[in-house]
Parts: C-alpha cells; structure tokens; sequence
C-alpha cells in the first residue's frame, strides 16, 4: 500500500470523473473478457480505508468466481425479484416510458449474472439492532462504494444490487454465510465496454441543500451572514399516497391555498374564463399584522400538468418572489415540493429589511419560518384533498 500522500492539484480532475460516471453498469458488462484476482483484491484493499465505526475489521468480503455458485446465485436473483423486472420490461418495452431503459438494463443483469467474471457480496459481522441509529449499515454502505468507485479507476464496472435480499437465507445457505453476518449488497464485477460514461441527471444541489435549518435555501452563492441578495428560500415536502395527475387539480388552483395559510386571504384568475396556463395571471389577497391587507399579481411562469406549477409575484422578470409546487412520481405515489424564492424584485421583505438594516438575517430568517409554517399546512392540506380524492 501507498505510504504518506497529499492530494495533487491534478488528480481533482480524475477523482471528479471517477465520483461523476460511476455508473450502475449492466448492458456493458464485458462477460467475455476475465477480471484478474488481484484487481479485485486491490479495490478491496482501497474500500477498507473507509471508516468504520468504533475503528474495528469487520465487513467481509466475498468473491464468487466458481461457475456453480454464479448459477446458484444467479437463479435466487432471479427467482427474488430479477423475474418480476424482466416481467415488468416485457410490459413496456418499445413503449417509451420513464423507465424503460433502466428496466431493459435490470432485465438484461437479471437474465446474465451467472455469465459475470465475478460476483463480489459485501458483508458485515452484525444484526441491525433496527434502532435507527447508526450502526451497521453505516459501517459498510461507504466501504462498498469506494469498492465501486475503485473499479472504474481501472476499467471496471458494476451495478449495485439488492434484489437477492429478498432471499438472503438462500444466499447464505449457497456461500456458507455464517448467522450474525449481514449481507448489504451483490455486486456484478467485470471489465466495461468501452471506460465513456456519462454524469446522471440529478437534483441540482442548490435544491436540496439547506444551510442552517432544514428548508432554507439559497439561490446564489454567500460565504457571510445570510443577505436577501443571496436569494434566500423555504422549500417543503410532503409524500402523497396519489399519483400526480391527481395531486394535480390542486395544486394548480391558488385560491386553494388560502384554506391553510395564515396570511393569503384567496385569488381570482383575471381571465377566468380561459383556461389558465403559461402566462396566465391572478390576483392575489393577502393579509398581516401589522401591515393589514393587500393584493398582488402573479404570473404563471411554469405550467407542465402533472408536474410543475409555478408562478411569479408582480413582475415576472423581477419578482418578489417565486413560489413553485413541483410534482415528483413514486412507486404509486407523489412527492410533493413546494418551494419559494424571495426576490430578486422588491416586496414587504425588502421595505422591513430597508427600515431596520441592521436586522437583515434576522428579518430573513423570521419570514422564512412564517413561510415555512404556512406552506408545511398546505402541504398537509392538499395531501389530505389529493388521498380522499384518489380513494374514491
Ligand atoms: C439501494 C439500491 C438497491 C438497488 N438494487 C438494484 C437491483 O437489485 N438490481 C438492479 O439492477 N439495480 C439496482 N439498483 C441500481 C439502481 O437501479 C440504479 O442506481 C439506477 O438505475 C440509476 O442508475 P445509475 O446508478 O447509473 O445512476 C439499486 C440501487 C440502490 C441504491
């Protein structure tokens, strides 16, 4: 092994690439080509630097080379779920839906895993105490990671899987897995077709980074005290048991909200008798102590039923702020994110931030929990509307 190192300026490259294309490989497993003993082992060797709690040795590692016990395993993947994705594939191929090629490519594993060079099980000496504090898993998981991330440095590829869990027993009959061993992951080992792999599309981080209380966003970057020019925000969550096109209908009427928030009163579409859409607008009654009542227009400025409704505050293009519900499929459910930006245009904020300067942060951080507080009950609201609706 290496002795003393220090990262070097060039290699923040190569890591970057290795943590960004670190792909769930399936289709471009090179079964033809052998995966060397000792590549492995030296992966093994790079994830046992990960940490561990209470600094002790103990996950386990096991590589399956022998052609009898990649079939073995190969037909308890299947038989545990591996044929219900081929299954599910069948359904939609050619179809074009959101998971085609994901379940093409768990289809395509499930029905080639005996034919991998290798396949590596990660284990860990303990039981989850099921306490739901850190414990076991968050001794492995990172480990079996960094096993992963080693193998593509080298030109190898793998896809996590978990499917065999459903017949752990199975498993530990075929390897001999002693009782008191956690299995955490079965992972196909082989050569890629080609090393070209792309970053996934994933939730940018400004989205589901909240600095210094859960919720509360920035839009721009700031190193100092929090300042409205960072374009402060309060994003919520909520899991709906509906799918999205019946979450829909109200989240796309505003004057729902007012049923649960303390401070919008209600609002009329200005043209009610088009169908709103992109560029619609609506009036908007709201009411607080000490300020008293006042109306504001808003613009739609996304509109993708089913999916996002979002709208802008008085000016479209210099908003006081931007509210957005956006609609995220489950298995059969929704979550449902509602978010909201102030600014970067003027509003209350703004004029009580222009009277007490000195209370920038303060102010900020008051409005954004008022907010938070408002948009948590609709949230529970339209999750109530949306479930009854879905059970009838
Ligand atoms: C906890 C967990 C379990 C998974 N189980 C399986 C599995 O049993 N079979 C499979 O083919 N893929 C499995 N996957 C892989 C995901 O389907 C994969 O991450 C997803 O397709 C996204 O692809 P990417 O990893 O290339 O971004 C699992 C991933 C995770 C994190």
């Amino acid at each position: 092994m290496m002795g003393v190192v220090e990262p070097h300026p060039d290699s923040v490259a190569a890591v970057d690439t290795v943590l960004a294309t670190t792909r769930s490989v399936r289709r471009r497993l090179d079964l033809t080509r052998p995966v060397d003993e000792q590549t492995i082992l030296d992966c093994i060797d790079l994830a046992e630097q990960a940490p561990t709690g209470g600094n002790q040795s103990s996950r386990r590692w096991l590589v399956i080379r022998d052609p009898g016990q990649k079939q073995k395993l190969a037909d308890i993947y299947r038989r545990a779920g591996g044929d219900r994705i081929v299954s599910q594939y069948e359904g939609v191929a050619g179809t074009g839906h959101h998971n085609e090629k994901v379940l093409a490519s768990a289809a395509h594993l499930a029905e080639h895993l005996h034919e991998v060079p290798a396949i590596v099980i990660v284990t860990i000496w303990g039981e989850h105490d099921g306490s739901g504090r850190p414990g076991l898993f968050d001794s492995v998981i990172q480990s079996a990671w960094s096993f992963c991330l080693a193998l593509r440095a080298r030109g190898l590829g793998s896809a996590w899987t978990t499917l065999h869990l459903n017949a752990a027993d199975e498993v530990n009959d075929v390897l001999g897995i002693p009782d008191g061993v956690t299995q955490i992951v079965l992972l196909p080992v082989a050569h890629t077709v080609g090393t070209d792999f792309r970053p996934a599309a994933r939730t940018p981080a400004r989205e589901i980074t909240y600095v210094d209380r859960w919720g509360a966003t920035r839009a721009e970057p700031s190193d100092g005290p929090l300042t409205f020019a960072a374009g402060p925000g309060v994003t919520v969550e909520i899991d709906i048991d509906a799918r999205a096109d019946d979450v829909w209908p109200f989240v796309s009427e505003p004057d729902l909200l007012a049923r649960w928030s303390d401070e919008f009163m209600g609002a009329e579409w200005d043209d009610p008798d088009t169908e709103p859409g992109l560029g619609s607008t609506f009036t908007g009654r709201n009411r607080l102590e000490p300020l008293g009542e006042w109306t504001t227009t808003s613009h739609i400025t996304a509109f993708e039923p089913g999916r996002v409704f979002e709208w802008a505050v008085r000016d479209p293009d210099e908003p006081g702020a931007r509210w957005r519900f956006e609609l995220i499929p489950l298995a059969g459910a929704t979550r449902l994110r509602y978010a909201m930006r102030f600014g970067p245009g003027p509003s209350g904020l703004t004029r009580a931030i222009d009277d007490d300067p000195g209370n920038e942060t303060r102010i900020i951080r008051a409005r954004q929990r008022t907010h938070a507080a408002n948009m948590t009950r609709c949230l529970e609201g339209i999750r109530g509307l949306a479930e009854s609706a879905a059970a009838r």
